[in-house]
């Protein structure tokens, strides 16, 4: 069943309340995510620096890693929320690409305000998948 407006706000609400706790002290820049699995669970994810700073890893991996750390491997939904509206990189566009291109992800600004609505597989065209390697999901 797709997520109404309403449920759609409040995960952004949780990546907005996620993101006070991003460790951004060299960028700046705090990135919240909050990512829904197809079971209806929810994720919170941070970016989490680091002065070795390729070390470093965006709010959108550590919420995807941390449901397939706990055995989720459907998404659903994910809310990121950054001061600016900014979009998903290129390396987590290929995380959330794995666990399915149909996610939808809501990208909002610092104000909650929902700026762009798209999936993974606009987000990433042509996407390298398991499928690739041999692998049947
Ligand atoms: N960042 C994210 O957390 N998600 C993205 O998709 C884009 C960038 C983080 C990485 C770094 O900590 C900061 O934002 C500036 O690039």
């Amino acid at each position: 069943m797709p997520l109404t407006d309403a449920e759609k706000h409040s995960l952004i609400e949780m990546a907005s309340a996620a993101r006070v706790h991003a460790y951004a002290p060299y960028s700046n820049y705090a990135v919240g995510a909050a990512l829904r699995t197809k079971s209806g669970k929810i994720y919170t994810g941070v970016n989490i620096e680091n002065a070795a700073y390729p070390t470093g890893i965006c709010a959108e991996r550590v919420a995807a890693f941390k449901a397939v750390s706990e055995g989720e491997h459907e998404f659903e939904i994910i809310a990121v929320v950054t001061d600016n509206g900014g979009s998903p990189c290129g390396s987590c566009r290929q995380v959330l690409a794995e666990f399915g291109l149909d996610t939808l992800v809501l990208i909002a600004n610092g104000n909650g305000k929902l700026i762009k609505s798209m999936t993974v597989g606009e987000l990433l065209p042509e996407a390298f998948q398991p499928h690739h390697v041999g692998v049947k999901k």
